[in-house]
Parts: structure tokens; sequence; C-alpha cells
């Protein structure tokens, strides 16, 4: 299908060890193959840089202590194998933060989490979805999960393509959210 590149998504993610990153890049693939214009940035890229600039902000971080990452538990999952550089500066939390007010700006949250269940109400996505809606942006979806075998990963098989499926139907989404509504 052709799409014209006039709709722009700024994706921005967290991961300790890896695994929420591939879900970020496929996700990432899915926007493209569904006609965005998309940028992709770890969340110590993310500083300075205005979501609301952007049609849509996709944001996805490892669920911790059911939740967001924090300070603390980016240190135990260094103790439990994570590179120590994966730990420093901020995190999810701490970007949203200070991240500047949306004006009714679309918004999709994701994570990865050791969990079965896809939609958890205590978990990074339904956090994040919280924090960034208070700050005026609307979720086009529910927060999803991908599910990761152990704390170190790999990813459950099938999630990868599940992650391509799921930003393909953001895309659609946010299209159908952005197009003018008929005047007759
Ligand atoms: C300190 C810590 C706390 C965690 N808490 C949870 C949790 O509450 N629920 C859950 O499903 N997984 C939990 N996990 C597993 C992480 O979700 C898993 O490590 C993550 O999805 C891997 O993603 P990453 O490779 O991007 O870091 C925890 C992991 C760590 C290190």
């Amino acid at each position: 299908m052709n799409h014209p590149v006039d709709v722009r998504a700024l994706v921005v993610f967290e991961s300790m060890f890896g695994n929420t990153a591939t879900v970020a890049r496929c996700v990432t693939e899915g926007l493209e193959e569904g006609g965005l214009d998309v940028t992709a940035l770890g969340v110590r890229d993310a500083a300075g840089v205005d979501p609301s600039g952007f049609d849509l902000l996709v944001v996805g971080g490892p669920t911790h202590a059911f939740s967001l990452s924090r300070p603390g538990t980016r240190q135990d999952a260094v103790r439990q194998g994570a590179p120590p550089a994966a730990a420093e500066g901020d995190g999810l939390r701490e970007w949203i933060a200070t991240m500047p007010l949306g004006h009714g700006h679309l918004l999709a949250t994701f994570d990865t989490r050791v969990t079965k269940l896809r939609h958890l109400p205590k978990a990074a996505s339904s956090r994040a979805a919280r924090l960034i809606t208070r700050r005026g942006f609307r979720l086009v979806s529910r927060p999803t999960g991908f599910v990761v075998t152990d704390i170190q990963g790999d990813l459950v098989d099938g999630e990868t393509e599940r992650a391509t499926a799921w930003g393909r139907l953001l895309a659609l989404e946010t299209r159908h959210r952005l197009a003018p509504v008929p005047t007759s």
C-alpha cells in the first residue's frame, strides 16, 4: 500500500537486558510498514526532545516491581547481569516527569514482563499511560505487554511478530484519528 509520509511518530524506550529494545525495533518496523515516519530513541537520547512535535508518541520499558523502573530497580537489574551502563542516567519515569505537556497528542505504551498476562493493570505500560495521559496525551490503544521467558529474556516465541503487528495497528489507528471529519 502507498502512504504519503506525513504522519510522524516518536518511539522512546528503556531496556536493561535488550528485550524491550528489540520490541521497540519491531514496533518501529510495524509503524513504518503502516506508512509513518518514525524516530526511535533510547530514553537517554530522548532528553530534551519534545514529543508534542510528533503525531504519535510510543513509550516502552521493562516492568520492574509492577511498574516503571526506578534507580534502585535498575541497580537490581545490574546485580542480575544487566550491563552497568544500562543503569546510568534517567529511565522513562524520570523522562516522563520532565516532558512538556501535550494537547490531545496521541499516545501508546508497551512493556516487557515475565508475567504471562498481556493486559495487566500494574505494569510499566499501564503506569506510563497513567502518567502521560495526565500530561495531556490521549491513548490510541490499550497499554500492552510483551512476554519474556525470564528476567534476562529471551522474548517468548512469536512476541517479535506480535510487536510488529501491533506497530502496524497503531499506524492504522493513528491515521484514522488524524483523518479530517467529513463536513457533509
Ligand atoms: C528489579 C526487577 C524487577 C522486576 N519486576 C517485575 C515485575 O514486577 N513483573 C514482571 O512481570 N517482571 C518483572 N521483572 C522482569 C522484567 O520485566 C524483565 O527483566 C524485562 O522485561 C526485561 O526487559 P529488558 O531486557 O528490556 O530489560 C523484573 C526485573 C527486575 C530486574
